[in-house]
């Protein structure tokens, strides 16, 4: 089974309603990441490579607001519409309607081969919430990843992102450039600017950031599963760095195997 039929995410992406096209492998000590970091840093990216060298599913809740803004009006229910307005302005989409997001595609956390969580949680009240969630179910987290950059930096990432309108690949100008400009290299989709990479907005993502998520670093370090990263370098790089940090156990097992 190739790993991109095997995370093609289309039961997050979708809701419960629709069915990824393969099951995925059940690990016997499935991964399971939090991403942190401001926007831009390079979550999705790492979250991307990271899926496919631990074959868990990567889970960005920003994905799911983009998919359902693609549906047709009548198909988005009032809150989703409000969502993606918040979104469009660059600010967070209220708890309320995330963690309901979440809820109904807890399935996606809970049985498949693990997960990397990218830009969820985003909030204290929202990692509460997972944290509920996983103690139910007598789950934990292998650890909390907390990518570290300087913001003139990130600025310059998201100004150069373009992003596959189809596989949702992640590319940038001149950092990461596709083959064809304006092409997917992966799946020869059309590559787009997305809305809130305007500098307006990116201004107000940054504040919220600082705001409502950089406390989740304190959060995470009580529970001691906070691995801080500096993602200067290449993506490659930066993959090597966060795997030669995560916890030793678990990793060596997977080495070994
Ligand atoms: P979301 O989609 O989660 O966006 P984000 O957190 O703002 O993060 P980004 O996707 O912008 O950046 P990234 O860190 O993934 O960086 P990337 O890998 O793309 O959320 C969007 C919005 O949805 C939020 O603003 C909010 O409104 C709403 N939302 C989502 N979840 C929510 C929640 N839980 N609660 C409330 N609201 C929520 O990389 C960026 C660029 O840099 C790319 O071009 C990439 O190619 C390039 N790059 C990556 N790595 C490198 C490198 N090492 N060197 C050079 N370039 C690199």
């Amino acid at each position: 089974m190739s790993l991109s039929a095997k995370n093609d995410r289309i039961a997050w992406l979708k809701g419960p309603s629709a069915e990824c096209s393969a099951i995925p492998t059940k690990q016997q000590r499935p991964w399971r990441l939090v991403l942190l970091g401001a926007p831009g840093v390079g979550k999705g990216t790492q979250a991307a490579l990271l899926s496919e060298r631990l074959q868990a599913c990567h889970l960005s809740t920003g994905d799911v607001f983009r998919a359902a803004g693609k549906r047709h009006d009548c198909d988005q229910s009032p809150a989703m519409k409000a969502a993606l307005e918040y979104m469009r302005r660059g600010e967070l989409v209220p708890d309320s309607t995330v963690w309901e997001m979440v809820r109904e595609r807890s399935q996606c956390l809970l049985d498949c081969a693990g997960f990397i969580l990218d830009g969820f949680p985003r909030t204290l009240t929202q990692a509460e919430s997972l944290r509920e969630l996983m103690e139910n179910e007598q789950l934990s987290l292998s650890a909390v990843v907390n990518y570290e950059l300087p913001v003139d930096e990130i600025i310059q990432r998201l100004s150069g992102r373009r992003t596959c309108e189809k596989c949702k690949a992640v590319f940038h100008v001149t950092e990461r450039p596709s083959k064809d400009d304006g092409i997917c290299d992966h799946c020869g989709g059309g590559l787009f600017q997305r809305e809130d990479d305007r500098a307006e907005a990116i201004a107000v993502r940054l504040d919220a950031y600082e705001r409502s998520t950089a406390p989740l670093i304190q959060f995470y370090e009580n529970l001691g599963l906070l691995v801080p990263i500096v993602a200067k370098g290449s993506p490659d790089e930066i993959l090597a760095r966060t795997m030669d940090r995560l916890p030793n156990e678990q990793r060596d097992e997977r080495r070994i195997s």
